[in-house]
């Protein structure tokens, strides 16, 4: 006898999935051709201009990306940023459990919202890291020839000590995503209940059948659905 398949639970909107995915390409392009052009062994990457127009068209995607986030979903955009610099008792017990929930283990951990207290620093870490590397970015671009030598390397100590930072975060949340099993909310929209109730346990009881069943909101404007 098969075992019932599990519960599933709507997490993210398609629109949230393509801003993150869009996300993602455009900042590991930002990053693959700034490599290029930082480092001498990678120069020839950077050969006709190459990298140095690939990383300018890339900075369109990448600085556009959360202004269409905050057009097109005005209140998911509002509560990640809010709930991310936002922190509770609950997190602060959260981040004592923090060295086991490193190495996969998640006895103990207090319950949580929409985001555990672990992803509100890297979405808030995320959230400055990001001003501050396309600030510095326009500060390079547009002061070619005003900023003077000092000026100009406080401005990339700026950008490449961001760029290291966003890294960072990432390979810590894509390590976390796979730990956890978490990646089918980013690329379906849904979750299993299991890991709902593990991770999110008081976003998962504080959502209605109907909002359980589409994503965040979406019972607003469309019609809930089973997945
Ligand atoms: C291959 C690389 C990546 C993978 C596999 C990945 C995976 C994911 C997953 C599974 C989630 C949803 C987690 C949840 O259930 O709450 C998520 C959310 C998020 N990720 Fe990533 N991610 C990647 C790269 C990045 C990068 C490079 C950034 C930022 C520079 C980023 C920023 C975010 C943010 C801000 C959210 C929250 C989105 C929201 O609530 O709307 N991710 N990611």
């Amino acid at each position: 006898m098969t075992s019932p398949a599990p519960r599933l639970v709507a997490r993210y909107r398609p629109a949230q999935r393509l801003i993150h995915w869009l996300g993602v390409g455009s900042f590991l392009l930002l990053l693959l051709s700034g490599l290029a052009l930082l480092f001498p062994p990678l120069a020839f990457l950077a050969a006709g201009g190459l990298s140095r127009l690939i990383h300018r068209l890339a900075v369109a995607p990448f600085v556009l990306l959360p202004i269409l986030y905050a057009l097109l979903l005005p209140r998911q955009a509002l509560e990640l940023v809010t709930e991310s610099f936002t922190y509770t008792r609950d997190d602060l017990e959260w981040f004592k459990h923090m060295p086991a929930y490193v190495l996969g283990r998640t006895k103990g951990l207090p319950p949580q919202g929409r985001l555990n207290a672990g992803q509100k620093i890297h979405h808030a870490s995320t959230f400055l890291m990001f001003v501050s590397v396309a600030a510095s970015g326009f500060v390079l671009w547009f002061g070619v020839g005003r900023l003077g030598p000092t000026g100009h390397a406080l401005a990339a100590m700026v950008h490449d000590l961001s760029m290291l930072g966003l890294s960072v975060l990432m390979i810590g949340h894509v390590y976390f995503t796979f730990l956890y099993d978490a990646l089918s909310g980013m690329v379906t929209g849904f979750v299993t209940e299991q890991y709902a109730r593990m991770e999110h346990l008081r976003w998962f009881e504080s959502l209605t059948p109907a909002e359980a069943a589409a994503p965040a909101s979406a019972a607003e404007t469309e019609p809930a659905k089973e997945p």
